[in-house]
């Protein structure tokens, strides 16, 4: 498997016109895109630092997995994204390794992107998504 960087990292806000200021007024980056992930049940605000970018996830629902995230621990930090150069090869790397997926499939994620997410059990806690820009 090839990584290649970290694509970004999700934070599960609850209130993006108070939280996003700090994100785009304090610490001045700019911001690149919103988008509406509807089979997720979350909208991604996302901020382009030039070297990995910051996801602001707010849940559309309160069943959607950032709204259980958000029920169960509040908010935070919610994933790390790495892109990598080759999903495909990098799920059967996962899998030869006993690794646990979120689903056998990789799927279309924000942006595009072809992702998988690898639960937390398997990476000391902290909820990894991998990602192949298409
Ligand atoms: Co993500």
């Amino acid at each position: 498997m090839k990584v290649i960087g970290v694509e970004h990292i999700g934070i599960a806000i609850k209130d993006l016109e108070k939280d996003a200021p700090f994100w785009s007024k304090v610490l001045g980056i700019e911001q690149t895109k919103t988008e509406d992930v509807d089979d997720q049940g979350v909208i991604t605000d996302i901020y382009d630092t030039g070297r990995g970018k910051i996801e602001l996830l707010l849940s559309k629902y309160p069943d959607s997995p950032i709204g259980k995230f958000l029920k169960k621990r509040g908010p935070g930090i919610h994933h790390i994204c790495l892109q990598v150069e080759d999903i495909e090869e990098s799920i059967k790397v996962l899998k030869k390794h006993g690794i646990e997926t979120i689903g056998d499939k990789s799927s279309i994620g924000a942006e595009g992107f072809k992702v998988i997410f690898i639960h937390p059990r398997s990476t000391g806690g902290v909820l990894v998504e991998l990602a192949e820009k298409t």
